[in-house]
């Protein structure tokens, strides 16, 4: 069924795991990821961003995770991924999502509280939970480059305030990751201090940790191999994921290592068959490659395998 996303945190914080919310743009990505949900019977979110709505159309995307539903059975949550104003929050929320994230990590704190409480005070009237951010991501976030060293953390002393005068389900939080394929130029580092304070402050509550990806090493090379261009690229280790879902972190984003996964087979298939012009010869693998990597994350790193 579609839910929100209030019992499957619940259930995450109290069993040291994390939920995997994984980005969707076509039919391919959907299929690849709940078909791997499915077989490890893991409870799953899916997410829109801005842009996904804008290249696949709402509706396209709406009725593909139905779809996907009615073949898996699973408990899936469709949440909007970096909403930026109350007006696609409530188009979406009125547009049949279970769950949204208001971003207003770039706003001044008393107008992210603002705005953030505008789409509370909307959602739970419908039902549909959400997701606020404080502090800022390094990368490129909301289209605008933040360079490495503006990249501002989550104030710890900032989060219980933000959280009870907005009334959010869940807090991102800013620790050193970012959104992309180019997370760290040196030695990957995560601020534990600040996510053990911020739970510290927040016993029980759902922390969200964006720009999880891990980006493969393997499907760099493999994109290197066969014609890419991605030097230096860099995630965070899974050793790191693995301790973020033990503790107060209920959602670990990700969506460069499906991109990651699709592009590096379809490269493959390419360079190793160059007459091949029958997209289902490289969206196909593709599909199946994302259902791999799916399922090695829901078993292997978030721990939500068994879950659903
Ligand atoms: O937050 C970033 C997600 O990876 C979504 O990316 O805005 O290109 O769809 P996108
Ligand atoms: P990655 O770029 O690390 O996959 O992060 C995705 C994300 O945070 C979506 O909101
Ligand atoms: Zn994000
Ligand atoms: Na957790």
């Amino acid at each position: 069924p579609l839910v929100n996303t209030t019992e499957m945190f619940k259930k995450a914080y109290e069993g040291g795991y994390a939920i995997g919310a994984f980005n969707v743009n076509n039919m391919e990505i959907v299929q690849g990821i709940t078909e791997a949900a499915k077989e490890v019977n893991a409870p799953l979110i899916l997410q829109v961003s801005a842009g996904a709505r804008k290249y696949a159309n709402h509706t396209y995307l709406m009725k593909l995770i139905e779809a996907a539903l009615i073949e898996t059975d699973l408990p899936i949550a469709v949440h909007l991924d970096h909403g930026d104003s109350f007006e696609l929050c409530k188009a979406c929320i009125d547009g049949g999502f279970t769950s949204v994230m208001i971003d207003g990590s770039h706003l001044p704190f008393e107008e992210n509280i603002a705005l953030t409480k505008k789409v509370v005070e909307y959602a739970h009237e419908r039902g549909v939970t959400v997701e606020g951010e404080l502090g800022r991501l390094a990368g490129i976030e909301d289209a605008v480059n933040v360079s490495e060293e503006d990249a501002c953390f989550t104030r710890p002393e900032e989060v219980e305030e933000f959280v009870s005068r907005t009334g959010v389900d869940s807090l991102a939080i800013a620790i050193g990751t970012s959104h992309g394929a180019y997370k760290f130029k040196g030695e990957a580092k995560l601020r534990f201090d600040i996510l053990e304070e911020v739970q510290r402050r927040l016993p029980g509550f759902p922390i969200v940790l964006h720009g999880a990806s891990s980006v493969i090493p393997e499907y760099v090379d493999q994109i290197n191999t066969f014609g890419g261009k991605m030097p230096g690229a860099k995630g965070v280790p899974e050793d790191m994921l693995r301790k973020a879902a033990s503790m107060a972190v209920c959602k670990i984003n990700i969506d460069s290592d499906l991109r990651l996964a699709m592009t590096a087979t379809i490269r493959k298939v390419f360079a190793e068959n160059p007459s091949e012009f029958d997209p289902r010869k490289y969206l196909g693998p593709a599909r199946e490659e994302i259902k791999k990597l799916v399922k090695h994350k829901l078993i292997n790193v978030l721990g939500c395998a068994g879950k659903a």
